[in-house]
């Protein structure tokens, strides 16, 4: 094999449908390989539920209010949502978009839930597009990126190579290629690197191309391609593989995530951008939590489920908020039609 760029190396390590990490079963969740919020507990999708209805609401309370959850995963974040029981579904729909045939075949279904591989796989939409909204919970993060690195004064496309044929398996290494336009002005101080995130930046343009009205809403860890310059790569550039850090991400591939922060300035301009923590709050998580203090006072002598559920909203919005953990999570808005 001749060297590959970096974007197709993640590419293949992630969803090759022989041996990715997705296709060999990695997933979100308890039993998988890391914890994100819908896996925390039904209170994100709880407070989802709320920002959805607010967005239903702004564009009048329209019947067919479609909800798009790309990244959607075995469908846990679709599982809380519905439990809330939200208005705009009551006569809307929600539909996963989940790449992985593994995680689709283990969603949910009914209950006005379908389940799609792509946002191009969405239904025709015969020159109008969608009311309602794409979301997507640490989707951006996962798509294949690219990486450049700075020599003598330039930016070069780092590239993966075998670096020798081991007894049972090849071992790759990083080289640098040819010399390359980066995607935003930075200085190349020798030897930084910066990602590339054409994939994340023509997810958000089809998620955005989906809507005639409504809003893009996507939540991730994130940062800026300055930023991430003028740190070590390999704070930004992260692997995980049965909840702890993996090695480097050219070892290992298939087995473990590869995952990069995510370089907002990237992603198409225009965006409202707040923390996680922020968004929860304004989109009531307060409430939720005081509800399942009330709740579990009046039910703790029982000690059934829902006061069991009632108590765990407070450990779950302590992790939800942690400003160190998923509050700093960065969450962007863009508006369509407004
Ligand atoms: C880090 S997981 C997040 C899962 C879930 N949103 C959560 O927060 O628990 C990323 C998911 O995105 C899926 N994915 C990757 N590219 C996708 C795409 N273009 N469309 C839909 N899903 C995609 C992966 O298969 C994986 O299940």
């Amino acid at each position: 094999m001749g060297p590959m760029a970096f974007e197709a190396w993640v590419e293949a390590c992630l969803y090759d449908p022989d041996g990715g990490f997705y296709a060999a079963g990695g997933a979100a969740g308890r039993r998988g390989d890391f914890i994100t919020s819908p896996e925390v507990g039904p209170l994100f999708g709880a407070v989802v539920a709320r920002w959805l209805d607010a967005s239903w609401e702004a564009l009048g309370g329209p019947s067919g209010f479609t909800v798009v959850e790309a990244a959607a995963g075995v469908g846990t974040l679709a599982r809380s949502v519905r439990a809330a029981r939200p208005a705009c579904l009551e006569a809307g729909r929600y539909v996963m978009v989940e790449r992985c045939a593994v995680l689709r075949d283990a969603q949910p279904t009914g209950d006005g839930l379908s389940s799609l591989a792509g946002l191009e796989d969405l239904p025709p939409r015969g020159g109008d597009g969608l009311v309602g909204v794409v979301m997507a919970n640490e989707l951006l993060d996962n798509l294949a990126f690219g990486l450049l690195e700075a020599v003598d004064g330039g930016w070069y496309e780092v590239l993966v190579e075998v670096a020798s044929e081991g007894a049972d398996q090849p071992m790759f290494q990083e080289v640098t290629g040819a010399a390359v336009h980066p995607p935003v002005d930075v200085a190349p101080l020798q030897g930084s690197r910066m990602p590339v995130q054409a994939g994340a930046r023509r997810w958000v343009d089809s998620a955005l191309g989906v809507l005639s009205a409504g809003s893009v809403l996507v939540i991730d860890y994130a940062s800026t391609t300055a930023a991430l310059a003028a740190r070590p790569p390999g704070e930004w550039v992260r692997t995980y593989r049965d909840h702890q850090r993996g090695g480097p991400a050219v070892s290992a591939p298939g087995v473990q995530d590869v995952t990069v922060e995510v370089a907002v300035d990237q992603l198409p301009p225009g965006a409202d951008t707040t923390t996680q923590a922020a968004f929860l709050r304004a989109n009531g998580i307060q409430d939720l939590v005081a509800e399942g203090r009330r709740r579990w006072a009046e039910l703790a002598g029982v000690g059934d489920l829902e006061a069991l559920r009632a108590r765990s909203r407070i450990t779950e919005a302590e992790a939800l908020l942690d400003p160190d953990g998923l509050g700093g999570f960065t969450v962007l808005e863009w508006r369509v039609g407004s």
